[in-house]
């Protein structure tokens, strides 16, 4: 008898429509393993910016790719990220490695090379696995049993970031944040490989309006039908 392939939730959309906050609710309440594909394109910037390497010079990335080890753990409830067995949660996610980590994701090269840890790391899950990224409906789980696209206004998703990083007491202008954003959408949407756009079968859902806790409803609701 082969064993059950546990339950895959592809959660794909732009910066800021609120993913890694539902997905982690979500990954928790369900008892499902949370993979955030987006932390681990943000450790390979990481890893190219601290060996000073070109983010556009191909055979580099691909030779620092294969020396890599990112891992996830979870900590009082926080998903840490590890590089090489270093806890990197907070240094991916500083502004400068944010456009470095849109810069190396739009290499084919570094995609295909981390298509097989995503995969690795959602089929080791015991029930099930909820990734959030831009192309795991279209790309990394085409067969996911549930797809998500899940969208906000522009606008909303800078002031949420915005919010997010005044918290942090990261000193920078809703403007800026704006620019940055625009700057990543476009990428993220008009790079040839695996661009962000929905799959012809995933759910659209809107955050603009929506409460989190209603997102949340809607996408636990698709998971409960699958099951059913
Ligand atoms: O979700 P995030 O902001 O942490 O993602 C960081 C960058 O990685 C972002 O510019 C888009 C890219 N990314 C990607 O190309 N494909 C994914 N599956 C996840 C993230």
């Amino acid at each position: 008898m082969t064993a059950r392939r546990p339950l895959i939730v592809a959660i794909d959309g732009p910066a800021g429509a609120g993913k890694s906050t539902v997905s982690k609710i979500l990954a928790r309440r369900l008892g499902f393993s949370l993979v955030d594909t987006g932390a681990i394109y943000r450790c390979v910037a990481l890893a190219a910016r601290e060996r000073g390497l070109a983010l556009d010079d191909d055979a580099a990335l691909e030779k620092l790719l294969g020396t890599l080890h990112i891992s996830f753990k979870m900590v009082e409830q926080y998903n840490h990220v590890f590089l090489d067995g270093r806890d990197v949660s907070d240094a991916i996610r500083s502004p400068e490695n944010s456009l470095a980590a849109s810069q190396v994701s739009s290499r084919p090269v570094v995609r295909a090379s981390l298509l097989e840890l995503q995969r690795r790391l959602a089929l080791n899950a015991k029930v099930g696995a909820i990734l959030e990224g831009r192309d795991i409906g279209t790309v990394v789980f085409p067969d996911a049993e549930i797809k998500i696209f899940l969208d906000a206004d522009p606008t909303i998703r800078a002031r949420r970031r915005f919010e997010e990083l005044f918290e942090k007491g990261v000193d920078k202008s809703l403007s800026d944040v704006q620019a940055e954003q625009n700057k990543r959408d476009k990428d993220d949407r008009e790079r040839e490989a695996a661009p962000l756009k929905p799959a012809a079968d995933a759910l659209h859902i809107n955050s603009t309006a929506l409460p989190m806790s209603e997102v949340e409803r809607l996408i636990e609701e698709a998971v409960a039908a699958k099951r059913r």
